[in-house]
């Protein structure tokens, strides 16, 4: 997978078998985007992609006889002031209150690998061959400042990687008003901009609308990376591309705090698109031998459509994104308290609730909120992790060590961004809100936020984790964080340093999770936020699954895990059995369907099995059995295919397949059931076309027969809507295990 620099065109090419991605540096010195797409043949000179010519009204940034715009050309980085018109990747405030730059080339180093980030999440290499990485540096001389723009191509995935470093070197101060990650430019503008957005309860939903001239973007700038509202994804695609055809470009943005992705389409029809940092909220002082490194911004390209796109992703997050123990690993089946009791529990209560878990063969217990400090409701007690010794008169390592006598693993649920105005935390440190000093300090869920961009704060929140987790048998951690952040202040940062507090508040709880990842390695962690309002690859390099939403109910779940599914693994997407009726939506589903759906994610239960029928428990140990016989294939080897989208019809279906396609679990569902209606047929994919399977119902194993692969997915597996009327239509759902059997 070569970089390869053309000396004579001053061309840069990376590309491998599926795209390519070329620069060259203009007659300014300055940098320009040739071509990204599908891969080309490597040759000495691309120049004929370069357009000039003389427009009226046209503002020339070499000496005269020469043509050159930077609003007529397509940009690497786009810098404020320079008679491009459009909105830029980047803006310095000088000394002098000039904004104007000019960085011009410099020099190159092309790097074996991919260098790390940190402490910033990123994607990794885990072996020198693994892709190749391009740094371009270029200099702005009145303020003597370099910026390197970096670009990691992977050999055996369509991704280039992009961020952007600076380093001043000048005597004097720049500020950094905006630094976006990455910026790259379309020659055209025929697109459709797919986004995955919601709020509470209905995150990640697929959205998408043709590009107009002008901007259109996405954002987050509540202080998580778009919160329930928008996630820090975009994809453009070709009107005509679908699932499995056409051109997809996707950009995922590698970071837990605010963030922007914008298109900015111009009146001659080019497309930019730049993603990184939100500008709004955001400013970065940097004093001399100070640098700046902005988050990874990675980009995938398909010419088969949105799921491959979405495969590039899956693989990529899960095998190089996420780290530690839990990377390639089979996920332990949980039960979660939660919805089962709320904050009304003791004791006695979990341990009956436990008990009825391990009958079921469930693996790990999660003691949820309400366990520390005076927990008994949402109005206080965040921010003082002791145990409540009147729930648990022996502290959790007590309880912890009677679920582990049972056989179970224990898990505990914290929030340990937060504080509740009524905690010893708060009485001890009033000044260690995130909050404007003389301004209303917005409340949500009555607590506050603490101010992780301060060490001190961070430092004493570790310890007091760190101690429960040295002290009990804890195998896994539930980091929920369950508001926005308002009033961005820090009273520990001076003033001029103010517009750096959402960032370093961010850089204060990748801290944390890197201090106690560290030294806790064998613990899996799951991120959480509200349910999933925090839902992105920063995340996942930490924790490697996410709790995908706070709504169980099984028809909504279709629409949140299949537009989660356009960017993050299923094997890091929490999904849970819950109680009927639900208790978002107040829906009754049947106990299979919950199942089947929450079969694609991590699986668990939030309910008290206690509460269910002897049939209904029955069922319960048949998935569990279930999901330990096929959690390898759909967690760990598996790739994810979509089928039919809940967001364009009745009907949601999605499928599994092994890598060497011996094995399958697809799933069908219905939301509303048909009266006397045809029959359907489900298209599979990704089998052996000459490949004889057998197709299994798995509730019905009698229903079994054979068929080959190519039969299963051009005519599909016959579906008689009868079938489901069985399963109590509405709601209903089927589950095949498609094994090859030659
Ligand atoms: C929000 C989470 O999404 C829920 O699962 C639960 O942990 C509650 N917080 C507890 O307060």
């Amino acid at each position: 997978m070569p970089i390869i620099y053309h000396e004579q065109a001053k061309e840069f090419h990376l590309f491998n078998d599926e795209v390519s991605y070329i620069i060259g540096i203009m007659e300014n010195g300055q940098m320009e985007n040739l071509y990204y797409g599908k891969a080309l043949r490597d040759r000495e000179d691309f120049s004929h992609f370069h357009e000039e010519t003389m427009r009226s009204q046209m503002s020339v940034c070499v000496p005269e006889p020469g043509l050159l715009s930077m609003h007529y050309t397509r940009q690497e980085y786009p810098v404020y002031g320079t008679g491009d018109y459009k909105s830029p990747a980047l803006c310095i405030r000088q000394e002098d209150g000039s904004r104007i730059t000019n960085f011009v080339y410099k020099d190159y180093k092309i790097l074996k690998g991919k260098p790390s980030l940190a402490p910033l999440p990123a994607t990794y290499v885990e072996d020198d061959g693994e892709g190749d990485t391009l740094e371009i540096t270029l200099h702005d001389d009145k303020i003597n400042t370099d910026m390197v723009l970096s670009y990691t191509i992977y050999k055996d995935y369509p991704v280039i990687t992009r961020n952007t470093r600076f380093l001043h070197k000048g005597e004097s101060s720049i500020v950094l008003e905006k630094a976006m990650s990455a910026c790259v430019e379309f020659l055209d503008m025929d697109f459709e901009m797919v986004q995955l957005s919601g709020a509470w309860a209905r995150e990640r939903y697929v959205k998408s609308r043709r590009l107009e001239m002008g901007i259109q973007s996405i954002y987050g700038m509540n202080g998580t990376c778009g919160g329930a509202e928008h996630n820090p994804f975009m994809a453009l695609k070709r009107p005509d591309a679908g699932e499995y055809n056409g051109e997809v470009y996707g950009f995922s943005f590698v970071y837990s705090g605010n963030f922007l992705i914008q298109t900015e389409v111009s009146t001659f029809d080019m497309t930019r698109v730049t993603a990184g940092i939100h500008p709004e909220s955001f400013s970065w002082v940097l004093q001399k031998g100070e640098s700046f490194q902005t988050p990874e911004t990675v980009m995938v390209y398909s010419d088969q459509g949105l799921n491959k796109m979405s495969q590039t992703y899956h693989r990529l997050y899960r095998k190089r994104l996420m780290r530690g123990t839990w990377r390639d690993k089979a996920r332990p089946i949980l039960l979660n308290n939660w919805e089962a009791t709320y904050f009304d529990f003791n004791e006695e209560k979990i341990l009956n609730i436990a008990k009825k878990a391990k009958e079921a063969g469930v693996e790990l217990f999660v003691l949820d909120d309400g366990w520390f400090g005076v927990r008994n409701d949402d109005y206080r007690g965040l921010g003082d992790w002791y145990a409540n010794l009147e729930k648990l008169p022996e502290g959790i390592s007590g309880l912890s060590r009677k679920i582990e006598d049972m056989g179970l693993k224990f898990g505990l649920w914290v929030e340990l961004e937060m504080v509740n105005k009524d905690s010893d935390l708060y009485r001890q440190h009033p000044d260690w809100l995130v909050a404007a000093p003389g301004r209303f300090e917005s409340h949500a869920r009555h607590q506050h936020v603490l101010d992780f961009s301060r060490k001190e704060v961070v430092d004493y929140i570790y310890e007091m984790i760190a101690k429960i987790l040295r002290e009990s048998s804890i195998s896994y951690i539930k980091w929920d964080m369950n508001r926005y952040m308002t009033e961005p202040y820090s009273r520990g940062a001076e003033p001029a340093r103010q517009g750096e507090v959402m960032h370093r508040y961010i850089l204060g709880v990748y801290d944390l999770y890197t201090r106690l990842t560290e030294e806790f390695p064998e613990i899996l962690f799951e991120s959480c936020a509200s349910g999933g309002a925090r839902f992105d690859p920063g995340m996942l390099y930490f924790a490697p699954q996410t709790w995908t939403s706070d709504d169980t109910d099984a028809n909504e779940r279709t629409k949140i895990q299949y537009g989660t599914s356009y960017v993050y693994p299923i094997v890091a997407m929490g999904s849970h059995v819950s109680a009927v009726p639900n208790h978002q939506v107040f829906r009754k589903t049947p106990i299979s369907t919950r199942a089947n759906i929450a079969y694609f994610g991590t699986f668990g239960y939030e309910l008290d099995l206690n509460l269910l029928s002897d049939q209904e428990m029955e069922e319960v140990k048949k998935q569990v059995a279930f999901m330990k016989e096929y959690r390898e294939l759909i967690q760990v080897d598996g790739d994810f295919f979509r089928l039919l989208s809940p967001f364009e019809g009745n009907d949601t279906a999605w499928q599994v397949v092994s890598q060497d396609k011996k094995q399958s679990v697809a799933m069908f569902y219905q939301k509303l059931n048909k009266v006397n209606a045809s029959w359907l047929r489900l298209k599979v994919k990704g089998l052996q076309e000459d490949g004889l399977y057998q197709v299994i119902l798995v509730d019905e194993p009698a229903k079994t027969y054979e068929a080959y692969g190519d039969e299963l997915m051009y005519g599909g597996i016959p579906i008689d809507r009868m079938e489901l009327n069985r399963r109590g239509g509405d709601f209903a759902s089927l589950l095949f295990v498609i094994k090859k059997v030659n």
